[in-house]
């Protein structure tokens, strides 16, 4: 071990100390978890050394632990929690949800009313059907694709989650759900294309993430996107853009950003107004395999498909609080921090990056100055971030451990400001336990974010403002019967 690695761990143990001795409720807790959960443990993603803390309240952008200090909430639920906690307008309609009694063993209005905002947003989707989670969607959408081209392969990517059965974040997983996957380089152009072409007559789909989540926010390279849409409609596979955590990224979500219109798109996280949600959707000769009125039909079974709190829920944020201004400003102001935060790695000559798009922004502590796909992140130190991590929590600033940031509307500039201090702090006086980054070439020093223009959403064939007129006409014939 070098000095500068004995030093490192040095300034790692004394911070964990600090945190366990600051949080003797939630290790109580933990310790008690274990005996009920494996690990203490139900979702793996909030797993970290040495025990996780206990959220109890959450407020605006704020929330509070068990032990009783607060944060300013940088994670925001891994983006599913765009709304803040709780915005009084989806309280109210989960309110009004409540009060009209759940479990009514039928269709609600409202899933109407989600169906039609989620389709005239996203310009891939002529028609949607709910989950209950991007996982689910995601399964669905495969399961579609596999039924339509009568083919079985599944093109995906290295580094990419596309949930808990479907993750490849260091090439796969045990329990990964049993199709004949696939495995592409990201961002790697020629080598991805010349696949495709190899598996044409066995591919059924190609599923890609816009950006690579999980692996911290890493951007497709707009040629990249282009090339699959041109390659996948040659050979007759179908091209789905996992959009569980991108939608948020534009009105019409990042398809809507690099201009690429692919045949199904996959969505979760907070069109279902902060509860559990998930949706795939397409061309409408994709879809109408579900349509029940067809004999041979596809069934597509879910108990809490349209469960009247989420359909609620995500009416009042789509169509209430997520106006198409309020998201613009809050990625320019997610774009803004990642410069600053850039600004400042370079300005203290830090091994740490921070990439991502909008409101999305992956931390990385690496050398590389240009990082487009998992093999750009061989030489991560992964004990950077937890010492980020545990420093900024100090500092009051909750994010992932593993180096992610999920800003939410209720975060205005001052909580960035204020983040961006103590990350300018963290760079002056941990300097000497973190590494130089080293020139590597190439000139980037994050992946810039693609900038082809927003396109509207669309329905082909449907005037928008007709849709418009009749959603309005709509909401008001509901508001009648309530
Ligand atoms: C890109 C992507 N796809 C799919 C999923 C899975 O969604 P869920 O957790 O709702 O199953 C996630 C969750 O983080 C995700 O980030």
């Amino acid at each position: 071990m070098s000095s500068d690695d004995i030093e490192l761990e040095h300034a790692l143990d004394a911070a964990r100390r600090r945190y366990i001795q600051a949080h003797p409720v939630s290790l109580e807790s933990a310790e008690l978890a274990a005996s009920f959960m494996p690990g203490g443990n139900t979702r793996t993603v909030l797993f970290h050394e040495p025990f996780p803390l206990r959220i109890v309240s959450g407020e605006g952008c704020r929330i509070r632990d068990a032990d009783g200090f607060g944060y300013v909430n940088l994670l925001g639920e891994y983006t599913a929690g765009l709304f803040g906690h709780s915005n009084p307008v989806i309280r109210d309609a989960v309110m009004q949800a409540l009060d009209n009694g759940v479990n009514l063993s039928g269709h609600c209005p409202d899933e109407v009313l989600l169906a039609e905002l989620v389709c005239n947003r996203f310009p891939a989707i002529d028609k949607v059907r709910f989950t209950n989670s991007g996982t689910e969607a995601n399964l669905l959408a495969i399961a579609t694709a596999i039924h339509s081209t009568g083919k079985q392969r599944v093109l995906v990517f290295n580094g990419s989650y596309h949930g808990g059965l479907l993750y490849f974040v260091n090439g796969g997983m045990p329990i990964n759900a049993p199709y004949d996957f696939l495995l592409g380089n990201y961002n790697e152009i020629e080598s991805t294309r010349a696949l495709i072409r190899r598996h044409a007559h066995e591919l059924a789909c190609i599923l890609v993430e816009p950006m690579q989540g999980a692996l911290g926010c890493i951007p497709a390279l707009p040629g990249f996107l282009e090339m699959l849409r041109s390659e996948s409609r040659k050979a007759r596979v179908v091209l789905v853009f996992d959009e569980v955590m991108t939608s948020r990224l534009s009105e019409s979500g990042a398809q809507g950003i690099y201009g690429i219109t692919p045949d199904m798109c996959t969505l979760g996280k907070y069109l279902g107004g902060g509860l559990t949600f998930g949706a795939f959707g397409g061309e409408s000769e994709l879809m109408e395999l579900y349509d029940p009125h067809r004999p041979g039909s596809l069934p597509h079974a879910g108990t809490f498909n349209n469960n009247s709190l989420t359909m609620a829920a995500g009416v009042a944020a789509l169509g209430q609080v997520l106006t198409a201004e309020r998201l613009d400003s809050l990625n320019g102001l997610g774009d803004s921090m990642r410069d600053e935060l850039n600004g400042i790695a370079v300005r203290h000559e830090i091994a740490v990056r921070f990439t991502g798009m909008g409101s999305l922004i992956g931390i990385h502590a690496t050398s590389s100055r240009s990082i487009d796909s998992c093999r750009d992140l061989v030489d991560r130190d992964d004990r950077v971030l937890e010492l980020l991590f545990l420093d900024m929590l100090e500092c009051g600033y909750y994010l992932a451990r593993r180096g992610f940031i999920a800003l939410m509307l209720t975060i205005g500039r001052s909580e960035v400001d204020g983040f961006v201090e103590s990350f300018e702090r963290f760079a002056g006086n941990r300097k000497s336990v973190l590494k130089k980054p080293v020139a590597d070439g190439r000139s980037a020093i994050a992946p810039p974010r693609p900038c082809l223009g927003i396109h509207r959403a669309r329905v082909p064939g449907t005037d928008r403002e007709q849709r418009d007129r009749r959603h309005a006409r709509y909401c008001r014939h509901k508001s009648r019967d309530s």
